[in-house]
């Protein structure tokens, strides 16, 4: 695991450019994507990018990590929606090629055919990635899950009022998320920076779903200096627990 600090522009540009760069030389990739006020700042920058340089994605396919259960999907707090307002709408991506999982078996399918390049990911407050909330074992796959009260109302500010955020949601599994080639995840704010101390520095446990990704072999983590706050820079784990340190900015 690699862990770069900097500002959420330089974080926002450097991964942009990361996904550009795959696209670029693998026209026909599979991106997975996610959702949230975090990667909103790189889709606004694949959007510029694509504005000035035309960058190609009508052979892109996605798979996004979730999507709200009993939700229509041109309701506004959609998961679909938010892809098709940030992301979408305003590159060259044929939308049939955009995924999310849902109750039919079309997304476990979707994945056994096409390996995702890149995933990029956020992680909740409690440390979920996806939906995959904590407890979830790490064998799990793509399914429908009851979302956490921690999440309810982390999420439910989305919504007008509180009780009309659905309870249960579709999302990848830790499996399914492991087995992809590289993996982005990005966390910005002091409200992140305790699940990220221990994400980076305790157990590995599926009490911290996010902690898995210690495990996997290209996994980049951008954390912007509120998110760092807490990490001992100090702590033998970065010389000596395969996490390597780098502050970009
Ligand atoms: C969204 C997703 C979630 C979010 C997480 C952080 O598709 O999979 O795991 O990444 O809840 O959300 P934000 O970015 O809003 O802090």
């Amino acid at each position: 695991m690699r862990v770069m600090i900097g500002t959420k522009t330089i974080i926002d540009d450097q991964v942009s450019k990361i996904i550009i760069n795959l696209v670029n030389t693998n026209p026909k990739a599979v991106l997975g994507l996610a959702t949230g006020s975090t990667p909103a700042g790189v889709y606004a920058a694949l959007v510029n990018d694509h504005i000035t340089h035309r960058t190609d994605y009508h052979l892109i396919k996605t798979i996004n990590l979730d999507e709200y259960a009993n939700l229509d999907t041109d309701h506004p707090n959609s998961y679909r929606t938010y892809m098709n307002n940030h992301l979408f709408d305003h590159i060259n991506i044929r939308l049939e090629h955009t995924h999310f999982p849902d109750s039919t078996p079309f997304v476990a399918s979707f994945l056994e055919q096409h390996p995702v390049n890149l995933q990029l990911l956020g992680i909740g407050n409690n440390g979920h990635i996806g939906f995959n909330e904590p407890g979830t074992p790490f064998e799990s796959s793509v399914r429908l899950v009851s979302l956490s009260d921690d999440t309810l109302s982390q999420n439910a500010r989305y919504f007008e009022t509180p009780d009309q955020m659905p309870k249960k949601a579709y999302t990848l599994g830790i499996s399914d998320i492991l087995k992809v080639h590289q993996i982005i995840l990005i966390a910005t704010g002091p409200h992140k920076a305790r699940i990220i101390k221990q994400m980076i520095e305790g157990p590995i446990t599926p009490q911290l779903p996010a902690s898995v990704l210690r495990r996997h072999p290209d996994v980049t983590v951008y954390l912007d200096h509120d998110a760092a706050a807490l990490l001992d820079q100090s702590l033998d784990i970065y010389t000596k627990g395969g996490v390597a340190l780098d502050i970009i900015a």
